[in-house]
C-alpha cells in the first residue's frame, strides 16, 4: 500500500492545506483531505482527485470517529498534517480580549492538533516513515524579528499565545515518543507570511506554493531527519 497523508483543515482552494494536499499528491500519497463542511471539502477533493472526509478537531467524538474510519479502510498512517487553525485576533490586546474567545482558540489550534494526535498515534506507529507536522506560525517564536511573540510589531497575542502552546505539544509529544523508542517525526513548521486570504500580497505575503513545500518537507523527512524542531522552509526557527 501507498503512503497515506491526512491533512485538517482544508475548506479553501486558496488554503495552505490545499496546496499541501497537492503536493503530497504528486510525490505519489493516497491524500485524504478533512474539514468541518464536508460539501467543501468534497468538492475540494473531486479537484485534487483526493479522498474526502468529515472532521472538527474540536469534537472528540469526529477525531475518534476518524481514526477508526482510516484503520479500517487503510489499517495505517504516515503522514499527519495539523493545519486546522484559526482564530487571529482582531485588534486589543490580552488585558482587554474576551476569554471566550481565548478558550475556543486554544480548542481548536492546540486541543485540535493535541486530539488528533492522540487519536492518531497508533495508526502512525504501524507505518516505517510516520511524520507529525504541526502548522505553526512565526508569531509563536520568541526570536522572529518581525512577526514573532517578544516583537512589538506583533498584533495577534491569543493566536501567537495558542501557537507558542502548539510548540509546546511538538516538545512533549516528542519527550514521550523518544522515552517509547517510536519512530514518529514531529516538527513545528511555520510557513511563513502566505498569500492564503485576498490582498494579503500586497503586505508581503508570498504564494501558498511556497508556504505549503515546508510542509510538504516536513511530512516527507528521511529517515535520518530531524525531529522535535521548529522549522520555516526547512531552516530552524527559534522557539
Ligand atoms: N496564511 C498564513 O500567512 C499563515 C502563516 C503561518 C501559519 N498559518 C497557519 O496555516 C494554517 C492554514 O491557514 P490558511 O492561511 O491556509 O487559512 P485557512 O484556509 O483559513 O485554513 C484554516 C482552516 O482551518 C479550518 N478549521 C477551523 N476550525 C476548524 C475545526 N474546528 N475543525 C476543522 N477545521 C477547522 C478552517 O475551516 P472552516 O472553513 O471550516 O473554518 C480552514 O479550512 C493555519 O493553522 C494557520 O494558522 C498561516
Amino acid at each position: 500500500m501507498g503512503k497515506i497523508a491526512i491533512i485538517t483543515g482544508v475548506s479553501r482552494e486558496k488554503g495552505l492545506g490545499y496546496e499541501t494536499a497537492k503536493q503530497l499528491k504528486e510525490l505519489g500519497f493516497i491524500v485524504i483531505i478533512a474539514a468541518r463542511n464536508f460539501d467543501k471539502v468534497s468538492d475540494l477533493a473531486k479537484q485534487l482527485n483526493v479522498m474526502a472526509k468529515q472532521l472538527d478537531v474540536t469534537s472528540d467524538n469526529s477525531v475518534n470517529n476518524l481514526a477508526k474510519e482510516i484503520e479500517t479502510e487503510f489499517g495505517k498512517l504516515d503522514a499527519l498534517v495539523n493545519n486546522a487553525g484559526a482564530f487571529f485576533d482582531q485588534g486589543g490586546g490580552p488585558l482587554s480580549t474576551d476569554l471566550q474567545f481565548v478558550k475556543d482558540a486554544f480548542d481548536t489550534n492546540l486541543l485540535g492538533a493535541w486530539r488528533m494526535i492522540k487519536a492518531f498515534h497508533k495508526l502512525l506507529e504501524k507505518s516505517d516513515s510516520p511524520r507529525i507536522v504541526n502548522v505553526s506560525n512565526g508569531a509563536a517564536s520568541f526570536g522572529d524579528p518581525v512577526f514573532g511573540l517578544a516583537h512589538h510589531f506583533s498584533k495577534v497575542p491569543v493566536y501567537g499565545i495558542t501557537k507558542l502552546a502548539l510548540n509546546g505539544l511538538t516538545v512533549k509529544v516528542a519527550t514521550q515518543l523518544k522515552e517509547s523508542k517510536s519512530k514518529i517525526k514531529i516538527n513545528s513548521v511555520d510557513p511563513d507570511f502566505t498569500a492564503t486570504y485576498p490582498g494579503t500580497e500586497q503586505w508581503g505575503a508570498r504564494p501558498v506554493s511556497e508556504g505549503a513545500k515546508g510542509i510538504v518537507w516536513a511530512a516527507t523527512l528521511p529517515q535520518d531527519g530531524p525531529t522535535v524542531e521548529f522549522f520555516r522552509d526547512g531552516q530552524t526557527l527559534s522557539w
